[in-house]
């Protein structure tokens, strides 16, 4: 008898109401009705389906629910209406305002917020040990002074990508759930305490590593961008990484990195980074300050925006926000703007170019520009190289071998007792030179004095 093959049926989407407000005192970096599409396409990520949203106005949140009463009363209409059986708002609710709109929407629709949404796109896609870890804390720091028996979290839903487990024992990575409703915060405390230390552990071994390469001749870029923009498909294209890239919100999550061949024959390792996105959690900056320390360990950013996007400026001054508050603006930017292939009018790209800080046009997707972006990269990371002179003794083997592989040597000549060398070399490695550098011309006195 022919067995039957059991048909894979897919869960019903869970159902989302958006839910956003508009603050007179706040200056947002996108229109009301612009980050309510960005919180549909997150909510979609996370795999819910958006059913209705409401929007309202106020010169300050109201102090017990948030939204006004009146607004709480057609919102819990709403729900009961499309059937809702979550409410997101669109900005992070105070543990207060989650409480009172909780019992005021009912036990039976779960009231979430932005940085839930985020927070949970994140669990989604960590990968690494250390991502885990930073998505871990992320979610108990954010969750701790909401704990109450009202709230549960954001369930998973079979099949919505990656139901993957903490990988870290002991309290579940997705944050508290069910189960979790019953461990006391003190519980939760220990956890946090002991998240801190073993990303400490990991942050601390990240720096050796990173010691290990600075001392190394090639350059670091980082690959910073909005959510989407497009580093992923960059990287793969340039390097041919096969690094994973999807329409998605947060594809990215852990650092990759591939080495890559510039025009004038020189390398340069290529990072991707996580995607910004504007109203980042502060829990979560806090959190991967680790992966975003290596943002600021860069000696070049390579900013990619979605140049097809309608809000490609506001994204672009988003990610610079945030890159002021990792304190990563300090570092040379070179600007890819991407997706070129979208506009209307290609040709049109050129003129943008000019807003931006060192800007290509490129399409990731169809491979134009890349050379000439690859080329400005080039230029960039060249121009930050330092003309020195030096003489090293034989026994600085390893500065020696450093100076020829990392810098341009246009001189070298042996003497007794060491090397006299001249050219160029890496400003991030001119510290390690200092000690060794000479002044004035090299003549043939100099080589007797070696
Ligand atoms: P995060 O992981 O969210 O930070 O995204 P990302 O910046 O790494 O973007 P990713 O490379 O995953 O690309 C996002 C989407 O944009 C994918 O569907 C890509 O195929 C698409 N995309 C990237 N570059 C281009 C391009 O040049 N043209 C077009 N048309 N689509 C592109």
């Amino acid at each position: 008898m022919a067995k039957k093959t059991p048909e894979f049926t897919r869960p019903p989407r869970e159902r989302a109401f958006l839910v956003g407000v508009e603050l007179h005192q706040q200056t947002a970096l996108l229109s009301l009705e612009d980050s309510l599409t960005e919180l549909a396409l997150l909510a979609d990520t996370a795999g819910l389906e958006v059913v209705g949203e409401l929007t309202q106005k106020l010169d300050r949140p109201h102090v017990k629910t948030y939204i006004g009463p009146g607004k709480v009363e057609e919102l819990k209409a709403l729900v009961e209406e499309t059937l809702a059986q979550v409410v997101i708002f669109d900005d992070e609710l105070s543990p207060r305002h989650q409480r009172e709109l909780q019992l005021a929407i009912g036990k039976n629709v779960r009231v979430l917020d932005r940085t839930a949404l985020i927070l949970d796109i994140f669990a989604q896609h960590a990968h690494t040990s250390e991502g885990m870890l930073q998505v871990e804390l992320a979610q108990y720091e954010y969750y701790l002074p909401r704990l109450t028996g009202q709230w549960t979290h954001l369930e998973r839903q079979a099949g919505g990508g990656g139901g993957r487990a903490g990988s870290t024992g002991g309290v579940g990575l997705r944050g508290p759930g069910e189960t979790q409703l019953e461990v006391d915060k003190r519980a939760i405390r220990k956890r946090i305490t002991h998240l801190k230390k073993e990303l400490e552990k990991i942050r601390a071994h990240r720096q050796r590593y990173r010691a290990q390469r600075r001392r190394s001749r090639i350059p670091t870029v980082a690959l910073v961008g909005y959510t989407n923009a497009g580093k992923s498909t960059l990287l793969n294209r340039i390097a041919k990484a096969g690094v994973y890239a999807a329409d998605q919100l947060f594809a990215t999550l852990d650092p990759t990195t591939r080495r890559v061949e510039l025009p004038g024959g020189y390398q340069a390792l290529f990072t991707d980074t996580v995607g910004f996105i504007q109203k980042l959690p502060t829990t979560l900056i806090e959190a991967f300050h680790a992966t975003l320390e290596e943002i600021a360990e860069a000696d070049l950013l390579l900013h990619v925006v979605d140049i097809s996007h309608p809000n490609a400026m506001n994204q672009f001054e988003a990610v610079q926000e945030t890159l002021d508050k990792i304190e990563a603006h300090h570092i040379p930017v070179v600007t890819a703007l991407n997706k070129i292939d979208r506009l209307r009018n290609p040709e049109s790209a050129q003129e943008v170019v000019k807003k931006f800080p060192k800007a290509v046009a490129i399409s990731a997707v169809e491979g134009t520009g890349l050379r000439d972006l690859l080329r400005v990269v080039q230029e960039e990371l060249y121009e930050t190289y330092t003309p020195i002179r030096v003489k090293l003794p034989y026994q600085q083997g390893a500065l020696i071998s450093l100076f020829h592989e990392a810098g341009q040597v246009e001189l070298v000549e042996h003497g007794r007792g060491g090397v006299y060398m001249q050219g160029r070399i890496p400003g991030r490695l001119l510290a390690q030179f200092n000690e060794w550098q000479v002044s004035g011309n090299h003549a043939e006195k100099e080589e007797e004095e070696i």
